[in-house]
């Protein structure tokens, strides 16, 4: 009888690892351009701009769900790709391309963190900054359900994840807001603030700088 149960259950893991290895990757690599995540980046900013928090949490919640366990569906790095440029297959600055340069979050924060946009640029600018700020605000929304560790280890500390991660989200929506009322001074207060978050996780959290 002894021998029967362990055969069985030897049985039973044979057929989980081979199901395991026959079943067809669901992994949303880069080269679907990050399909699943940029729509998910798009969904949450609409709810956040309508005003709809709950919405926006759930809807992250199930994009940061695939972000976890051991094998993840999506990785940190497909969510962090989209703040490259559009032509790298980044989100691109708002929605519409070409309509800010350069067309990308990272760069555009670094820009609008170094001086006040000009009021020209602004007026030509406010809504793609606008949507900018709902996008960054997304992913920060994200991330901050996406923690990728369990519990601290060392100097990675959980605590610290969701801090940076809702520091970058509320200054995506101070940068939006800004936007909207064509404020140059809180624009650049929000990208200094959501560059200060970036750096600062980057610095224990990343691992290829
Ligand atoms: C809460 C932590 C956290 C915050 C906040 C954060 N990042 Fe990241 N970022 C990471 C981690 C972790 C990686 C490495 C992902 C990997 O390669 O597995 C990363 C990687 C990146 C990459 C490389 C990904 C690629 O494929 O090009 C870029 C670009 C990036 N981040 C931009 C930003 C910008 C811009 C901000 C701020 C607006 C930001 N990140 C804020 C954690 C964070």
């Amino acid at each position: 009888m002894r021998g029967y149960a362990r055969s069985l259950v030897l049985g039973v893991a044979g057929l989980v690892l081979g199901a395991w290895l026959l079943a067809p990757s669901t992994r949303s690599t880069a080269a679907d351009g990050g399909k699943e995540v940029r729509e998910a980046i798009l969904k949450i900013a609409a709810s956040l701009e309508k005003g709809d928090k709950d919405g926006a949490k759930k809807e992250a919640a199930a994009l940061a769900k695939k972000m976890q366990g051991k094998k993840p569906e999506v990785e940190m790095e497909e969510l962090m790709h989209m703040f490259q440029l559009r032509s790298k297959k980044g989100l691109g600055a708002g929605t519409k391309a070409g309509a800010i340069m350069p067309d990308g979050i990272e760069k555009k924060i670094e820009i609008l963190a170094e001086k006040a946009i000009p009021a020209k640029q602004l007026d030509d600018e406010a809504k793609g900054l606008e949507e900018m700020g709902y996008h960054l605000a997304a992913i920060g929304e994200i991330a901050a359900l996406a923690v990728p560790i369990e519990k601290d280890m060392g100097k990675k500390k959980v605590k610290d994840w969701v801090k940076w991660s809702e520091d970058m989200k509320a200054a995506g929506v101070d940068l939006a807001a800004g936007a909207k009322g064509k404020k140059a001074d809180a624009i650049k207060t929000a990208a200094d603030k959501a560059n200060t978050s970036c750096t600062k996780c980057h610095d224990v959290f990343r691992y290829d700088n």
